[in-house]
């Protein structure tokens, strides 16, 4: 059986921007053969970062997550590729950076629980909603890279 294609939103966050970590993130995601089918170079207010976050209201880490995805730029992109949900949730590492394994971005490059560098989607559900908060549908590009070409003829 063949894995299923999916969509899935990832964010570099301010800490992992600030530090330089950007190239470093997308070059992962290459290297493991994922597609890029979209880019932002995004700031969120306070208002919209608490929106994009809306699930984590009320918790007690709340204000520190949305104080620190508000506090400077974050690199958003939309990733696609077989289990791209789940494939990109374990390129990423547990939430922790101190539990995240080395070899993961959070392993490798996390410094805290909130500072820790990268958001990815957690479902298809959350998928398609947080693909949507970023970008428009055009903004999305369908394309295939010409090693995965099927034979034209
Ligand atoms: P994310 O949504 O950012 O990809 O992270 P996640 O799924 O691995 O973790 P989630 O439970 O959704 O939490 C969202 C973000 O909130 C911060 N957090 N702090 N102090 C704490 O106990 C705590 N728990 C979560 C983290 O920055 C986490 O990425
Ligand atoms: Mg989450």
């Amino acid at each position: 059986m063949s894995a299923q294609s999916e969509r899935t939103l990832l964010f570099v966050k301010p800490d992992g921007v600030m530090r330089g970590l950007m190239g470093e993130i997308v070059s992962r995601i290459e290297r493991k053969g994922l597609l890029i089918a979209a880019v932002k170079l995004s700031k969120l207010n306070k208002a919209q970062a608490e929106r994009f976050y809306d699930v984590h209201r009320g918790k007690p880490f709340f204000e520190a997550l949305v104080e620190h995805v508000a506090s400077g730029p974050i690199l958003a992109m939309v990733i696609e590729g077989p289990e791209a949900i789940s494939v990109v949730r374990r390129l990423i590492g547990e939430t922790s950076s101190f539990k995240a394994e080395p070899g993961a971005i959070r392993g490798d490059f996390g410094i805290s629980v909130t500072k820790n560098v990268v958001h990815a989607s957690d479902s298809m559900e959350n998928a398609e909603r947080e693909i949507s908060f970023f970008f428009k549908k055009r903004e999305i590009l369908r394309w295939e890279k010409p090693t995965e070409k099927k034979f034209a003829f």
